[in-house]
């Protein structure tokens, strides 16, 4: 019999993790299968009882639920608890084991993919939601010249410099005028409907990397913002869902796959 692995979700059947850890399987030669786990909403604790009950040994965690998977783990990872989310469960010996995998996840896309050194770069982060609550903590860790968080609505961005004790600067969108930076990540959710983060004119310096960490077909609109304003490189979180589907791997089985040829498969079917 081999393990059984699920992403669980709502909605989820869009997700490309299946095919990710079919692929990272295969190369690794693991006896797994990875399945899609829709929970209602307000029964995830109850879905994914069931799926270890029924000899389930992991499950990856994604929207609405990195929350309520916080909750739901015995077990927490420091990164897990400095996220607040969790989105790599792990079912071993009884125990429920909490994760997060997404910040680790955000880095080694900008290490290794993007080439993109971060000590002593500047950093923007945009968004104060669980998106960028999630990858502080990896991103300070490498040491860069600054990060600076911008939000819409100030309480919440203050609220969450607070919960990191401080540790970075944070405000509105007003405070970047005049401001420049080397690495701009989009955290926010404003893509999902066609909107933009109301950046000032000129944040980008001269190299800039600018990274949406939402992904699709054709370039988001954040993206599209960026390449006007004279960014240098552009990414999108393509290349973040494999790394932290990486992780999440490795978190389970104890190999490290080799993300480059997946994230090139996942490019070629996008774009088809
Ligand atoms: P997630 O877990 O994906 O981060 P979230 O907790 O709902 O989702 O947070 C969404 C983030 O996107 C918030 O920072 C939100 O800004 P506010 O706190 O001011 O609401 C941000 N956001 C959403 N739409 C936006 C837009 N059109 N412009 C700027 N920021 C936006």
């Amino acid at each position: 019999m081999p393990d059984q692995y699920a992403v669980i979700g709502n909605p989820v059947a869009h997700s490309r993790s299946p095919l990710i850890h079919a692929e990272f399987a295969r190369q690794t030669g693991q006896n797994i299968v990875y399945g899609q786990l829709l929970a209602p909403k307000d029964a995830f604790a109850a879905t994914a009882n069931e799926f270890r009950a029924g000899g389930g040994r992991g499950l990856n965690v994604t929207l609405p639920f990195k929350g309520e998977a916080f909750r739901f783990a015995a077990f927490l990872s420091e990164r897990a608890s400095a996220a607040q989310a969790v989105n790599t469960l792990k079912f071993e010996g009884g125990v429920i084991f909490g994760d997060n995998t997404d910040g680790v996840g955000l880095v080694n896309d900008l290490v290794r993919n993007q080439s993109c050194d971060i000590a002593g770069r500047r950093i923007l982060l945009l968004g104060a939601g669980g998106a960028a609550r999630g990858v502080i903590e990896p991103l300070l860790q490498q040491q860069p010249a600054e990060l600076v968080l911008a939000n819409r609505t100030l309480d919440k961005a203050q609220r969450l410099a607070q919960s990191f004790r401080g540790t970075f600067e944070a405000g509105t969108y007003a405070m970047l005028a005049g401001r420049q930076f080397d690495l701009v990540v989009n955290a926010t959710s404003a893509s999902l409907t066609g909107e933009l983060p109301p950046l000032p004119p000129g944040v980008f310096a001269r190299g800039a990397l600018a990274y949406d960490m939402m992904y699709g077909k054709g370039e988001t609109p954040f993206l599209a913002l960026a390449r006007a304003e004279g960014a240098a490189m552009l990414a999108d979180g393509l290349g973040m869902l494999v790394e932290q589907a990486a992780e999440s791997f490795f978190i389970w089985r104890g190999l490290r796959p080799d993300s480059a040829p997946v994230l090139k498969l996942l490019r070629q079917t996008q774009d088809a």
